[in-house]
């Protein structure tokens, strides 16, 4: 009798680790992406500056990331074309945003377009940085076999022609190359360095104004200016979010508010394609030595969230997402443990440190060893190899903990 029971317990135990595993593959998506243009691109060295430029300005993510697209690459003679005109980085993401288009284009399909020309939307025109209805792309079938390509904003001219397929992955992504650049002048506009921007203007207009003047109120929008330019990205809680929690505000310390206004900031650009594909904990500009400030994004279908111990805040919008700097709208304070212990204690009594809430805190305090340490503006694009590392070793403690539990369950039955 023991013994058959014993063993329905190992089958039980057996499916229900087959159902972690199921859960676990759910709501932790292996990095991979369908398609990796890096790598496609890494096959053939005449693109390599332009393979560059795409990993540089994240351009390979967003690609990577969606579906339907296609990618007009030019060789490095193409790209040395773009680059004597010494643009910033910032015009640089702009112009290759436009031979990004947001429609699949194979060889086959260049040659049978309806009518013999289309207007292509391209990542330019989706990301906002377009001005007005710029940023398509004019495709159209020529005579003799050729295809031209000419930004729509350039007259109507077809600089550009069809060279070859590069590789194709119907109907995921089709990689070709036309024969030059293509010149746009908003494209190439001068882009202002982000510590250019105004931060609380922007939040201002967009909804977060009450954010923008504790930050100006309290000096911290100079550690936000001041990482402007190497990476960052912004939550910021609405107007109506924060106005509930200035009485919690006003009761903390002037070290505490600046503590709390920082912990909204992460000193590395964060394109909502990272936030979606990279859980794990993040460090702000509040972390400082023992004071770790931190919270976890975790990501949920197309929701983001980060979590403290306290509150978990939702995405709900984009004021600005243009590499190194983005800002977001926020529906929570987000409320760092270090601020509210007091929040976090079962009795109001003193007791140091009690320790049946420990083993429920247990989980996210064993990875923390093994989360980077070093200042937060050491941190560079790295970082997010860094967070994937840790997003898999806390899906595996998380499954770790699922399982004995489980086990645990039925052991006792
Ligand atoms: C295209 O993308 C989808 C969704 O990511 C994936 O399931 C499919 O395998 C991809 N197709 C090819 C041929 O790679
Ligand atoms: C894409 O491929 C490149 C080069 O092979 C690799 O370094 C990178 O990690 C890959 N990216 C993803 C998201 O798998
Ligand atoms: C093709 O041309 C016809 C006639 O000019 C027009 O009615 C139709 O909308 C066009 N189709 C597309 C996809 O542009
Ligand atoms: C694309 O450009 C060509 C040449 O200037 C023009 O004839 C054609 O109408 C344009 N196509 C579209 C869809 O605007
Ligand atoms: C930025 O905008 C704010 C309004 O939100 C204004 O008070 C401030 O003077 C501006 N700063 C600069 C440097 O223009
Ligand atoms: C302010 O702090 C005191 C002492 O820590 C606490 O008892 C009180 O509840 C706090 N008030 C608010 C509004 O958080």
């Amino acid at each position: 009798m023991e013994h058959s029971g014993g063993c329905r317990s190992v089958t039980r135990a057996t499916s229900l680790l087959s159902i972690c595993i199921i859960l676990l593959l759910t709501f932790f998506p292996a990095d991979t992406s369908a398609h990796n243009v890096t790598k496609i691109l890494a096959k053939h060295p005449e693109f390599s500056t332009f393979n560059h430029y795409l990993t540089i300005t994240h351009l390979a993510d967003e690609i990577n990331r969606r579906e339907t697209i296609t990618v007009c690459a030019v060789d490095n003679a193409g790209m040395s074309d773009l680059l004597s005109k010494h643009l910033s980085v910032f015009a640089i993401k702009n112009v290759l945003s436009l031979h990004i288009l947001l429609d699949y284009f194979g060889a086959k399909k260049l040659h049978q377009i309806t009518n013999g020309t289309a207007l292509a939307a391209t990542m330019f025109q989706a990301t906002g940085a377009a001005p007005g209805s710029t940023g398509f792309v004019n495709v159209t079938d020529l005579k003799g076999g050729k295809v031209g390509f000419g930004a729509e904003d350039n007259g109507g001219t077809l600089d550009a022609s069809y060279v070859k397929s590069v590789q194709e992955i119907p109907y995921n992504i089709s990689v070709i190359q036309i024969s030059k650049i293509l010149p746009s002048p908003e494209a190439e506009a001068p882009t202002p360095a982000p510590s250019q921007l105004n931060l609380t203007a922007l939040m201002t207009k967009k909804g977060c104004k009450v954010f923008a003047d504790l930050l100006i109120a309290t000096g911290a929008l100079t550690t936000f200016e001041d990482n402007a330019d190497g990476g960052l990205t912004v939550f910021c809680p609405l107007d109506s979010v924060i106005n509930g929690f200035i009485p919690k505000y006003k009761n903390l310390t002037t070290e505490g508010k600046v503590s709390l206004l920082l912990y909204h900031g992460v000193p590395v650009y964060s394109s909502m394609a990272m936030l979606k594909s990279n859980n794990g904990l993040m460090n702000t500009l509040a972390t400082d030595g023992v004071n770790k400030y931190d919270f976890t994004v975790q990501n949920d279908g197309a929701v983001v969230t980060l979590k403290t111990k306290l509150v978990t805040a939702r995405l709900t919008g984009t004021l600005l997402d243009e590499q190194p700097l983005a800002i977001y709208t926020i529906n929570k304070v987000l409320m760092p443990k270090e601020l509210f212990k007091a929040a976090l204690a079962p009795a109001p009594a003193p007791a140091p440190e009690a320790d049946a809430p420990k083993a429920a805190d247990s989980t996210p305090s064993a990875a923390e060893p093994i989360a980077p340490d070093g200042e937060p503006a050491d941190q560079t694009a790295d970082q997010n190899d860094a967070s994937g590392l840790r997003s898999k070793v806390g899906a595996g403690l998380l499954v770790a903990t699922l399982v004995s539990v489980w086990l645990g369950t039925f052991m006792s039955v």
